[in-house]
């Protein structure tokens, strides 16, 4: 039996609801896989624990996710916390993207059965593709670090020919990895998502994203400015197999993706460096609706399929997002239209650990 050190980050709002439902499936999956364990340590972090000490994360926590195998991380951040310069206190996109140098954001967007998608005449898995977010460079990088006076105030978008290859070498690995093509067509394709033909730190990005493409011939290499891969995601999504962005367009046109498959809370999220990664839903803590028995913990659910998938556990991975996919098929998860769980997330845990027999 294999044991894994998790660290579990419940978070704010729905966070600790969802963290909940999640690491009670979870508990399933081991149980059927028999080959595996996780190992919990449980640490306070974002908005509520920020209010409460003045950090948004302690040391002793960050030295747990550097020793631990992974971290399941619930969303943080509460609106009426903040910090003197009026942006929000407590998240933890900053701190620990930069912080663990974990580059790569992998967003998969995939449209599951009885899933009410917006865009007209959607069936299941016509949509299917990853949004791969550059997480450690781009105009996020200088969160906290942009110049302010009464007047005026900058931020500065930074590329830089390393953070640039590796993104782009890892959208090609990606592309070749993932067994299914584009949903249209089949074909193994990487668009790069920029605004070269405005900025030059784009068309920086752009001519590294064409080299590394040439080293990778096997797959179709393409370049779509945001303004039209905006469009692009809502008139032909099909079209898409992995996208490549920067930090900032990644963080906007996922929320875009997301509601394209019926809403943020069907969608996960890996934030993955060289020797470590953390595990959360692309949504926010969503206080409004917290401990109303409203929240749908699909998208903490699968972020905990991530995790085992890059614990090397496929198997239980592919098993759980496929319990997911039946049970939304047979219609005993249900959600409503704006995306929330009709009968709340304690009933979508009794579904998913009764498919998972
Ligand atoms: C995300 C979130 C974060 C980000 C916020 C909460 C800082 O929106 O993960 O997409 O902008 O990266
Ligand atoms: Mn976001």
């Amino acid at each position: 039996m294999k044991t894994y050190q998790i660290v579990v980050l419940p978070g704010d709002g729905i966070g600790p609801e969802i963290v909940e439902a999640a690491l009670e499936v979870l508990e399933k999956v081991q149980e059927l896989s028999g080959k595996f364990h996780l190992d919990y340590q449980f640490h306070k972090a974002g908005a509520a624990y920020y209010r409460e000490s003045g950090k948004a994360i302690s040391k002793k926590t960050l030295a747990a996710m550097d020793k631990a195998d992974a971290t399941l991380k619930g969303p943080v951040g509460l609106p009426n916390v903040r910090k003197p310069d009026g942006t929000e206190a407590g998240i933890l996109g900053g701190v620990l993207r930069i912080g663990f140098d974990l580059y790569a954001n992998v967003r998969p967007i995939r449209l599951f059965p009885n899933v009410s998608s917006p865009l007209a005449n959607k069936k299941p898995d016509d949509i299917d593709y990853i949004l791969l977010r550059e997480n450690t460079q781009g105009l996020y990088l200088s969160r906290g670090v942009g110049l302010v006076t009464d007047e005026a105030a900058t931020d500065t978008l930074l590329m830089t020919r390393k953070g640039c290859e590796r993104i782009a070498r890892l959208a090609f690995q990606l592309s070749i990895q993932k067994e299914r093509g584009a949903p249209q067509d089949g074909k193994k394709r990487v668009t790069l998502v920029d605004k070269s033909n405005v900025l030059r730190s784009f068309a920086f990005f752009r001519k590294i994203f064409l080299g590394v493409a040439q080293e990778n011939p096997e797959v179709e290499a393409e370049c779509l400015y945001v303004d039209a891969a905006a469009a692009a995601l809502i008139n032909r999504p099909g079209h898409f197999q992995v996208i490549v962005t920067e930090n900032m367009f990644g963080d906007i046109l996922s929320d875009l993706a997301g509601a394209t498959v019926g809403g943020l809370g069907m969608c996960p999220g890996a934030n993955i460096g060289d020797h470590l990664a953390y595990f959360e839903p692309i949504h926010g803590s969503a206080p409004d609706i917290a401990g109303k028995n409203l929240a749908n913990p699909l998208s903490q659910i699968r972020s905990g399929a991530m995790m085992l998938d890059y614990l090397g556990e496929k198997k239980a991975a592919r098993a759980l997002e496929k319990a997911i996919w039946q049970s939304l098929l047979k219609k005993r998860i249900k959600l409503t239209t704006s995306g929330t769980a009709l009968d709340g997330p304690k009933k979508v845990v009794e579904v998913l650990r009764k498919e998972l027999k």
